[in-house]
């Protein structure tokens, strides 16, 4: 019998060699930590739908932010919950600069000044129907009365000193509108991270009841998120938000999109990153309960798929345990 001309077992036969010929490795350097803050006083409410994370109020916030800066977490991307009182058709709770939002950016900026912080611009957790924006008789969200109300909570972000404003909401044309906003508002250093390829999707369901968003949204947001079925489309979204000034951008959801992650960065040739959403951690963690597999093993080898898809950086709720395992 011929023996193999190449053995690639050979690499593979000890762990000093494969370390040296390992191509990606995930770092603390790849995380944003997702949080979702509430406005009440008690300090954590679970949610329901995933298990292991807390809705967090201010001060345990804050705490959080700190343990952020000590394991070298680069940045925390903030969502809020916020009483259902506060709640109406146009989301107007957005636009509070003193509401819970402009409240823990700047606790946590004062607690923990070297890590950035990420707001998500978009009305959803603020309206009473539970769209991303404005709506008509119809339910149809518009388009161009949502952005300008998306450029003043931007600007509200920014004065509060949030780092980056994230558009998530999907409008067209926010991205050169907000820049705009910024600029004119001084802001001329605040970040734009735009979800530019945000896919309608099952997995932001556990999110969803996480905001109180969930029982609130009556139909779905198939007319502004994009349908799973599309490529061409993504690169598109992603190269019209670059062109209208995203400093970043995000592909949403994470694993089940790795090929867009995969295209947007190496055909764009802008920072990318993937967020791991709620659905996904839901998923991974209900297994893991179960002891079906193992958790530890399972959410690092995830952040290596992401790095290997080109993803500069992963939002993920798993963040903190990740920064630990990783170091
Ligand atoms: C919408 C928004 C969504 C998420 C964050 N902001 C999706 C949606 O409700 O359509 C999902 C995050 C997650 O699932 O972890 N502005």
């Amino acid at each position: 019998m011929a023996f193999p001309a190449t053995r690639l077992r050979r690499t593979r036969q000890s762990d000093w060699v494969r370390r040296l010929t390992r191509e990606t490795r995930p770092t603390v350097d790849d995380l944003v930590w997702s949080m979702i803050i509430h406005d009440g006083t008690e300090a954590r409410i679970p949610i329901t739908a995933m298990p292991g994370i807390d809705r967090l109020n201010i001060d345990e916030a804050t705490k959080a932010a700190k343990r952020a800066q000590e394991l070298g977490i680069p940045a925390i991307a903030i969502f809020p919950n916020i009483d259902p009182s506060k709640k109406d058709d146009e989301g107007s709770e957005a636009l509070n600069p003193n509401g819970l939002i402009p409240e823990v950016i700047r606790a946590m900026k004062a607690a923990a000044p070297d890590v950035g912080i990420i707001c998500d611009v978009a009305l959803d957790p603020f309206t009473s129907h539970g769209h991303d924006g404005l709506i008509d008789g119809n339910g149809y969200v518009l388009n161009d009365e949502t952005s300008k109300l998306l450029v003043a909570q931007a600007i509200v972000q920014a004065q509060a000193g949030a780092d980056i404003v994230a558009p998530s909401d999907m409008m067209d044309g926010r991205v050169g509108a907000i820049r705009t906003g910024l600029e004119a508002a001084g802001h001329t250093n605040t970040l734009i991270l735009s979800y530019a390829a945000k896919y309608v999707s099952a997995f932001y369901g556990p999110y969803r009841e996480a905001v109180g968003s969930a029982a609130l949204l009556k139909s779905d947001k198939k007319t502004y998120q994009m349908d799973f079925g599309n490529t061409q489309e993504a690169i598109r979204e992603v190269a019209m938000d670059i062109e209208e000034g995203a400093d970043m951008v995000m592909v949403k959801p994470g694993l089940p999109y790795l090929d867009i992650v995969q295209r947007v960065s190496r055909e764009l040739h802008v920072p990318t990153l993937a967020f791991h959403v709620s659905g996904e951690y839901a998923a991974i963690q209900a297994s893991a309960q179960r002891g079906w597999i193992e958790e530890e093993r399972a959410i690092v080898e995830i952040i290596g798929a992401f790095k290997r898809a080109g993803a500069s950086g992963v939002v993920t709720y798993n963040a903190d345990k990740l920064a630990q395992l990783l170091s």
